[in-house]
């Protein structure tokens, strides 16, 4: 990280002030105003954080004009073709790839700690059938802290990779357990034998009273979702855990604030809300009237799966996912959603307000598709992006914590309500 200066001139009061400048490996140059309200006396003011770096990371890189998505360094391209979900995991805690040995313990490490206690299930019964997952999945997570006393010394490196490896192990028993309870099906237990995914299609999909045969192309292509979803860098949902995780919370706490914060339809909630937009469309006749609709700025229909904050070209993730999607019709038959979906991506690229926006399919546009074939809900829909960026919510969680500039997380603000006043009694 080099440094430059930049001069800040006042003039109120006809001061200069020096701020130092900091350039990445890459990126936009950022410019230090740690300092900025004791030397100056002024505050900045960003809503929605948009010219704001709140942390130096090492992560993960993303180049919204170039569409390019780096982990670590290596293309996301590179990491969903060759690796597995549990080595990208690896990657994203430890900065590099596992060796043979590194990959062989962290997955014994992961699918070795499945289960959940056995009073976390009666949780679900205290769940209406009908609840949102995401409302049960963000609960119980939170709930993990009162289980796991042994391993919360969030200020012991030890405990806090073994919560890291807990929490990853844990979230596809508890989110397969939350679907079992809205469909009313017995619980199926982890099976240590089977992989990450697979291991989460047998909870999903196994019923007690039949065999269950796992599809290598449903194991294979959500292996391949996590790893797509596994990270982001700053999100609303990363920056919430590390928010959350900066007052010095356990960091169940922290990964339950981050699952509330995706579930938002401006973020992980998209994926359920394109399905909801494909049926209402409902078919390519009415594809114009509601491109019409989402650019009508008194109405408040957006074409959801569309535009991002940091994407202003083609998200990286989406074109993986459109050829998975192939992949996945070819095996369970095609879905004419998807060719709406297409038409509608060929419509709004040659819309002038689309283009003029740079507004393009993100990740969330045709994942719900491939969630549909494989047979989850579309309520569940969330929730698996919630398991993929789990990966990425810890480790930002563990670089926070190892971080020796850490502060707790305190945001200011512009104040514009009433002067002070007396209560008129
Ligand atoms: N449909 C129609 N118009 C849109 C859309 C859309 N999906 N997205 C942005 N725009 C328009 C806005 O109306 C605005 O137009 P204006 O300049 O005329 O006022 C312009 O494009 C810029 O949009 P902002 O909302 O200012 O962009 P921001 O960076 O704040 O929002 C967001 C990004 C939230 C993703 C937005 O594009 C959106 O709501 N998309 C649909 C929801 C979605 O797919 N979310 C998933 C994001 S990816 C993820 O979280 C995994």
């Amino acid at each position: 990280m080099s440094e430059a200066k930049i001069t800040l001139h006042d003039p109120k009061t006809g001061q200069t002030h020096e701020l130092p400048v900091y350039h990445g490996t890459y990126g936009s140059p950022v410019i230090d105003i740690t300092r900025l309200h004791a030397k100056t006396g002024y505050f900045t003011f960003d809503p929605g954080f948009v010219s704001t770096a709140s942390c130096e990371s090492r992560i993960t890189y993303l180049d919204g004009e170039k569409g390019e998505l780096l982990y670590r360094g290596y293309p996301i391209e590179q990491l969903a073709e060759k690796c597995s979900f549990l080595e990208v995991f690896y990657l994203l805690v430890h900065g590099e790839l596992p060796t043979p040995e590194q990959r062989r313990e962290v997955e014994h490490a992961i699918t070795h700690h499945t289960l959940i206690n056995e009073s976390l299930l009666e949780f679900f019964k205290g769940f209406h059938y009908d609840a949102h997952p995401m409302a049960m999945l963000t609960a119980v997570v939170a709930s993990l802290s009162a289980f796991y006393h042994d391993s919360l010394d969030i200020n012991d490196p030890e405990h806090r990779l073994q919560t890291a490896y807990r929490l990853l192990a844990k979230l596809p028993t508890i989110a397969a357990a939350a679907y079992k309870h809205r469909v009313g099906e017995p619980f199926m237990y982890p099976r240590n034998n089977l992989s990450y995914c697979g291991n989460f299609l047998h909870m999903m999909y196994a019923r007690p009273t039949e065999d269950y045969e796992i599809d290598p192309v449903a194991e294979q292509a959500l292996d391949t979702l996590f790893i797509l979803h596994a990270d982001h860098e700053q999100n609303a949902s990363t920056s919430t855990v590390r928010l959350a995780g900066s007052t010095g919370t356990n960091p169940y706490a922290a990964v339950a604030a981050g699952i509330a914060a995706l579930w938002g339809p401006a973020h992980g909630g998209a994926n359920e809300a394109v399905l909801a937009m494909l049926d209402e469309i409902g078919d390519v006749k009415n594809i114009d009237k509601f491109i019409a609709r989402a650019k009508d700025k008194n109405d408040p229909f957006r074409l959801m799966g569309f535009g991002h904050r940091v994407y202003k070209n083609f998200d990286p993730r989406a074109k993986i996912i459109k050829r998975i999607c192939h992949k996945v019709l070819e095996r369970y038959g095609n879905d004419p959603r998807f060719e709406l979906a297409m038409r509608l991506e060929e419509i709004a690229l040659k819309d002038e307000y689309f283009i003029e926006r740079k507004l393009y399919p993100n990740v969330d546009f045709y994942s719900g598709i491939i969630y549909s074939a494989l047979g989850f809900p579309r309520e569940m829909f969330t929730v698996l992006f919630a398991i993929g960026r789990a990966a990425g919510w810890i480790a930002h969680w563990l670089e926070m914590m190892d971080d020796p500039r850490r502060k707790i997380g305190r945001p200011r603000q512009l104040y514009t309500g009433p002067a002070r006043r007396d209560v008129p009694r």
